[in-house]
């Protein structure tokens, strides 16, 4: 249906996050986006590619165009071998940086998609997987505030279900 495919970006470098920002704007238009809602994905994925640079020096996102049942959207997944998150509850509270910069990164990315689950292992070294996910038509936007998010799964993986 010339869909694109899963698309996996290494980051490693600046031109890199501009390059993510392609990809995604062009799954996201693939997909059904409106351009508000490209865009707001693209912030998305310049945020997560940015940490990637900034907190694990490198790593790689994987763009994917979703078709479930009755709906479209598109999947972000970041994943690195960096040093992980030693508090996910108090790196996802905006304001909090390790780097001296506004910290609002992860907050972002967990307002504008409509599910997001960060995992980290526990232990030091472990890296960090990030899977987010925005929907075309989100019965869930139209009435939220945005931002509620629940845990899931212990003190390592945090999660904004469904
Ligand atoms: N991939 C990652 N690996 C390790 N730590 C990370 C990663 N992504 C985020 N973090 C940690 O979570 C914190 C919050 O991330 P967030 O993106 O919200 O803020 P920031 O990157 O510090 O600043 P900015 O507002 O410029 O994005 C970071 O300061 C860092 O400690
Ligand atoms: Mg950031």
């Amino acid at each position: 249906m010339g869909q694109p495919n899963p698309q996996t970006i290494e980051i490693s470098q600046d031109v890199d996050v501009s390059r993510a920002r392609q990809v995604a704007k062009a799954i996201a238009v693939s997909v059904g986006f409106d351009e508000k809602v490209k865009e707001e994905v693209a912030i998305a994925v310049s945020e997560l590619a940015s940490n990637l640079l900034r907190h694990a020096k490198h790593g790689h996102l994987t763009l994917t165009p979703l078709h479930a049942a009755a709906r479209a959207g598109i999947q972000v997944e970041s994943a690195d071998g960096g040093p992980g998150i030693a508090d996910v509850e108090r790196a996802m509270t905006d304001g909090f940086s390790t780097a001296g910069s506004l910290g609002c990164g992860l907050g972002a990315v967990n307002r504008l998609m409509d599910e997001f689950e960060i995992t980290t292992p526990c232990r030091k070294g472990g890296g960090t997987r990030i899977i987010c996910r925005r929907w075309v038509r989100s019965p869930r936007r139209a009435g939220r505030e945005g931002g509620r998010a629940s845990s899931a799964g212990g003190g390592c993986t945090r999660a904004r279900l469904p």
